[in-house]
Parts: structure tokens; C-alpha cells; sequence
């Protein structure tokens, strides 16, 4: 049985005259930063001065630079995309942290994979929601609450679970439930749901979708029976709410026998071995390893170049278009300079398969 703490785990008094840091103001940021206030805490912002500044000090808060924000404060949260943690930490914070705070991570993943290495003074401690920012926002205003995950790594101090658990309180996650695993855990789960379910779940998906249009259904009533309707959000949601397979109740009895009856014949796909790869290869620290590398940041540009030119991209904006949906722009990577391919070579044949992969 896991750790999993509720309101009465959390004590927000413990939290009386520090000052809270959120560094960043984006999805979790200003979901964060108000949820803390408005639990009665004492937050500041860092900023870089940019769109996300404007809007802190629209939401009223005092905005600082990075550096300045982490000087006065006690408790940094860094609320910045993972890509850029560690450079912002070497950069902006680490000379600028007062001894003993407290750092607060919403995701593993630099921690876990050993990518930033804090101070040993520091208590680190980790509330990663399991909930985009508008919702641990809207959660928070409903006073419902959201699954999270909290962990701690350092604890120099002797109080970082109390630290922990008083502001996943004042963030209003407790409400729901907060879960102890480590650092790393929250971070292999995060990957695999994005590498293995995601990609897995892509794949079958466009499948379904190439099997109706082959065989004559027009693609309008194809895109909108497979995802423009929103109903599987409902289902989603239904499975959530009260289970996976009591869900099946909202479905009539046609669907449940003809669901279940056929899905003995999907039984022997390769997904599982697929999975337990790649699983493997994220406990192994391999992805982070290969995503840490220069060359990766060119081959992940020129997948997205292959990638966004499949044809449902094309096949989605003609099906938007004659149902009078709100047209997006398609997003368009450039295609790679003559510098970037020289550079790609050693990979050329790797990236061969990717093309054909997305043709
Ligand atoms: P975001 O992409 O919304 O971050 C935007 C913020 O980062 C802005 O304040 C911007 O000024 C700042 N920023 C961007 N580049 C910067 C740079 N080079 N230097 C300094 N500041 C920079 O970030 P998001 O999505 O809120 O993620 C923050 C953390 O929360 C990450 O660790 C992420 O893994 C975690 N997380 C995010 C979730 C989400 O709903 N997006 C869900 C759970 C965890």
C-alpha cells in the first residue's frame, strides 16, 4: 500500500512568515502561485520579462528577476520548462539561494535522472500534480482537488515532509490525495505514459481512422465517430469516476457484447514487449541520456519536420474546414539547412525510417 496523504496531513500554519518564490509563471506557475496566496501564504514571482511577467503582475502579485526573487525568498519553486531548468538554476539561482531553503519541483525528471545537482544545504522536495495548470487552478476554486505526487529527496533540515505537505495543503491537492514515491518514479511515469500509452494509443488510432476511409466512409463522419465528437473525453472521464469497467453501463448492450466479444482478437499484439522496452530503457536512464545530446535536438527537429507533413494533418484541416470548425494553423517546422543535414549524417539511415514512418 502507498503513502497518500489528505487534508489532515497538512498543517499550513508551519509555512507563517516565509515567503514563497515561484519561479515562472506558465501552466503551473500561475495555477500555483494563486492557489498558494489564496491559501493565505506570502508569494513572490521571477520572472524573465517576457508575456508571463505581464500577466503576474496583472494577477497582482510583486514580480522580481529570478536572481532577485530567489534572494528573498525561503522557499523557490521552479515552475520552468524542464529543458531549461538546469541553465536557469547554474545561472540564476544557485548563487543567489539562501542557505537552508527549500527548492520545490512539480516534475522529477532533473532530479530523478541526476541532470541538476542542488546544493546538499537545501531541502528538495517535489509536488507533481497529476493535473494541467487550468485545472489545479479550477480544481482548487471548486475545492475538489487533484491527484499528485510528492517526494522528497533532501533533507538537511529535518521538516522537509512537514515543509511538503503544508504546501501541497495550500495548493489544494490534498483535497484529492497526495501519493509518496521518489523523484525518479514520477518522472519513469511520466515518460512512459508519454512514450509507450501516447504513441501506442497515436498509432492505433490512425489506424481505426485509414481502415474507414479505405473503406469508403467519408472522412468527415470518420474523424468525428473517432475523436471530434469529444465523446471518448466523456468515457475518459466516466472511467475515472467510477471505473474502467463499470463505465460500460453508459454504453448499450450492442456496444458492451460487440466490445467485448471482439477484443479477445487484439489479445496477442506486440504492445506489451513494445512497452516493457521502453520502460526498461527509461529506468536505465537511456532517454535521458540520448535527449541530453546535441545531435538529439536536430533529429527531434527533423521528426517534426516529417511528422507534421503526415497526410491527416492535411485530411483534418479539409474535414475542419467543411464542418465550419475554427480553423489552426498547421504547425511548420522549417525544413533543415544544408548545416543541419551535413550534421545528421552519421544518423541518415535512422532518419530514412522516420520519414517513411510518417509518410
Ligand atoms: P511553461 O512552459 O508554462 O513555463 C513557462 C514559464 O517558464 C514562463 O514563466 C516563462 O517565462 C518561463 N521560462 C521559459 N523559458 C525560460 C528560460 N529560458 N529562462 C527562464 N524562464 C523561462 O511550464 P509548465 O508547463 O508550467 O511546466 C513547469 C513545470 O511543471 C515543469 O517542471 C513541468 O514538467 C511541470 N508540470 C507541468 C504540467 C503542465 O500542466 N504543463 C503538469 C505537471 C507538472
Amino acid at each position: 500500500m502507498v503513502d497518500i496523504f489528505h487534508e489532515e496531513d497538512g498543517d499550513i500554519s508551519f509555512l507563517e512568515g516565509k515567503t514563497i518564490a515561484i519561479i515562472g509563471y506558465g501552466n503551473q506557475g500561475r495555477a500555483q502561485a494563486l492557489n498558494l496566496r489564496d491559501s493565505g501564504l506570502e508569494v513572490i514571482i521571477g520572472n524573465l520579462n517576457d508575456k508571463y511577467r505581464r500577466i503576474a503582475m496583472n494577477d497582482d502579485f510583486p514580480v522580481y528577476s529570478i536572481k532577485e526573487a530567489t534572494e528573498i525568498s525561503d522557499i523557490i519553486f521552479l515552475l520552468i520548462p524542464d529543458e531549461v531548468m538546469n541553465d536557469v538554476f547554474e545561472r540564476e539561482i544557485r548563487a543567489y539561494i539562501q542557505p537552508n531553503s527549500v527548492l520545490v519541483f512539480a516534475s522529477g525528471y532533473n532530479i530523478g535522472f541526476k541532470q541538476l545537482k542542488p546544493p546538499e544545504d537545501l531541502d528538495i522536495i517535489l509536488i507533481a500534480p497529476r493535473m494541467i495548470g487550468v485545472g489545479v487552478r479550477e480544481k482548487f476554486l471548486k475545492n475538489e482537488g487533484f491527484f499528485s505526487y510528492i517526494a522528497v529527496k533532501q533533507d538537511p533540515s529535518g521538516q522537509a515532509k512537514q515543509t511538503l505537505l503544508a504546501l501541497a495543503k495550500a495548493i489544494g491537492t490534498l483535497k484529492k490525495g497526495a501519493i509518496m514515491i521518489s523523484f525518479k518514479q514520477e518522472a519513469e511515469l511520466d515518460l512512459f505514459n508519454e512514450q509507450a500509452f501516447g504513441p501506442a494509443f497515436g498509432r492505433v488510432l490512425l489506424s481505426s481512422i485509414y481502415t474507414l476511409i479505405e473503406a469508403g466512409y467519408p472522412a468527415e463522419v470518420v474523424l468525428i465517430e473517432m475523436y471530434m465528437s469529444g465523446e471518448m473525453a466523456y468515457t475518459y472521464q466516466k472511467m475515472a469516476d467510477i471505473g474502467l469497467i463499470k463505465q460500460l453501463d453508459f454504453h448499450s448492450q450492442t456496444s458492451q457484447y460487440g466490445a467485448m466479444s471482439r477484443g479477445i482478437r487484439f489479445r496477442n499484439l506486440p504492445y506489451k514487449q513494445k512497452m516493457n522496452e521502453i520502460l526498461e530503457e527509461i529506468q536505465e536512464g537511456e532517454f535521458a541520456k540520448e535527449w541530453k545530446k546535441k545531435i538529439t535536438k536536430l533529429k527531434f527537429k527533423m521528426i517534426k519536420y516529417f511528422a507534421t507533413k503526415q497526410k491527416i494533418n492535411k485530411l483534418e484541416r479539409q474535414v475542419r474546414k467543411n464542418l465550419k470548425l475554427k480553423l489552426y494553423d498547421i504547425y511548420e517546422e522549417n525544413p533543415p539547412t544544408k548545416e543541419e543535414l551535413s550534421e545528421l549524417k552519421e544518423i541518415s539511415v535512422e532518419l530514412d525510417e522516420f520519414k517513411r514512418y510518417y509518410e
